[in-house]
């Protein structure tokens, strides 16, 4: 499973980068805003820090708008890719951007059909929310292996980013149900390194460490 960040702040990017594990970034609108910063001048900053795809969001509702923005928003780096909402307007629009190259991460996806629709519009992503999914009571989970044996099934190129990561369970299940990537938000990375018999086992082995070269001297 690839690793992208969930998030838009340059500096929770460059630390987690600084590990090598982070293969692109999501940025939604709510995250970009959180930055108070210039949208292209947030999205310029992290396309130039990371070797990999970073998505940006369109905010314009109609196809034409969605279009339009697009545009501008591939001009910004080459390893940007627009992300739009599963609307109809938003298949339409991935179909179109999709024949001219731009690539495509189709967001806010709750149910297999519509990770298919996204597919077969022509997404080069499609990003299933699981962790919204489970405030409904439902199994976000089973539509990452669902959408996963469908996209097999049929042979379509689009790859699973399992989005809306809200815990350390999340990250494991969407690898184990065979998303072809997590998106993982920047507060949530550092978790996933740290266990605390890890940190328990460390502080062992340097108080016996301690003990023994106090022995040696002797
Ligand atoms: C994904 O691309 C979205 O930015 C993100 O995962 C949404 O997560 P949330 O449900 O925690 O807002």
């Amino acid at each position: 499973m690839k690793f992208f960040l969930d998030t838009a702040n340059i500096d929770e990017i460059k630390r987690i980068n600084d590990l090598g594990l982070v293969d692109g970034v999501t940025t939604n609108p709510t995250l970009v805003s959180k930055e108070g910063r210039d949208f292209e001048e947030v999205i310029k900053d992290i396309a130039s820090t990371i070797d990999g795809p970073v998505s940006a969001e369109v905010t314009g509702l109609t196809y034409e708008e969605m279009v339009e923005e697009a545009h501008v928003i591939a001009k910004w780096a080459d390893n940007v890719v627009v992300k739009i909402p599963m609307t109809e307007a938003g298949l339409k629009a991935v179909n179109t951007l999709s024949k001219e190259g731009i690539k495509t991460n189709v967001t806010l996806i709750f149910s297999v059909a519509q990770g298919l629709l996204a597919a077969k519009a022509g997404a080069t992503y499609i990003s299933p929310f699981i962790g919204r999914i489970d405030d409904l009571g439902q199994d976000g989970l089973k539509l990452i292996a669902e959408l996963r044996e469908v996209l097999d099934i049929y042979d379509l190129d689009a790859e699973i980013i399992a989005a809306s990561i809200r815990h350390i369970g999340h990250f494991e299940g969407a690898a184990l149900a065979g998303a072809h990537i997590g998106t993982i938000p920047g507060t949530l990375f550092p978790k996933l390194w740290s266990h605390a018999l890890t940190d328990n086992g460390i502080e062992g082995f340097m108080a016996d460490w301690e003990t023994y070269k106090k022995a040696q001297n002797k």
